[in-house]
């Protein structure tokens, strides 16, 4: 982790908010912000409507509590890459969070496509399962709990595309 990037002064504001909402969670005994995002969606976004499950969490994230999903800036940039994508494409994520990029990437490919996304975090994945029940996806997208390096190696078949999306010290060099 380069902790010198929350120090940078263009960064500060954005440091010293997401640490006393960190630690204002940690003194209420809240839940994991994951969990938050989930009962946030569970409550205001659409059922069965993707797009109002990820303008939802964008509000949560905006509004409430800082999220690490792709979001409304880096998302686009993921939808122009599925669409590139067969109809029916298979696609392995790293990293699920809350489900966002997954939720995008399958609704942005046909009802054939299947995501797999990987996720070290327990109660991300309890997360990532509820938002995507709540967007109509659970049929696309499934979540496999571990991490990245035991995991891999169980799933069958070849990919069309994978996400890299977990802690980037985890990434090869050449991909960043
Ligand atoms: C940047 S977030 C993923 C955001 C998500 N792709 C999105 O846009 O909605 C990174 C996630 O990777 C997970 N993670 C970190 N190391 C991992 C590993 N070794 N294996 C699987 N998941 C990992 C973290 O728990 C975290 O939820």
């Amino acid at each position: 982790m380069q902790l010198w990037r929350f120090l940078h002064p263009s960064a500060l504001a954005f440091t010293l908010r997401t640490t006393s909402q960190a630690i204002i969670d940690r003194l209420k005994g809240a839940p994991p912000r994951t969990t938050q995002a989930a009962q946030y969606v569970a409550r205001h976004a659409r059922a069965g409507d993707p797009d109002d499950v990820l303008r939802t969490l964008d509000t949560f994230a905006q509004n409430e509590r800082w999220l690490m999903s792709l979001g409304p800036l880096k998302g686009p940039l993921i939808k122009e890459l599925a669409q590139r994508l067969p109809a029916n494409a298979r696609v392995l994520e790293l990293g699920a969070y809350c489900g966002y990029s997954s939720i995008m990437i399958a609704s942005t490919l046909g009802r054939g496509a299947r995501i797999t996304s990987i996720e070290i975090n327990k109660d991300a994945v309890a997360s990532s399962r509820a938002n995507v029940e709540m967007a109509g996806l659970s049929d696309q997208i499934t979540f496999v709990h571990g991490p990245s390096s035991k995991m891999i190696s169980t799933l069958e078949g070849r990919f069309d595309l994978v996400f890299l999306d977990h802690w980037k010290d985890l990434t090869h060099p050449t991909c960043n």
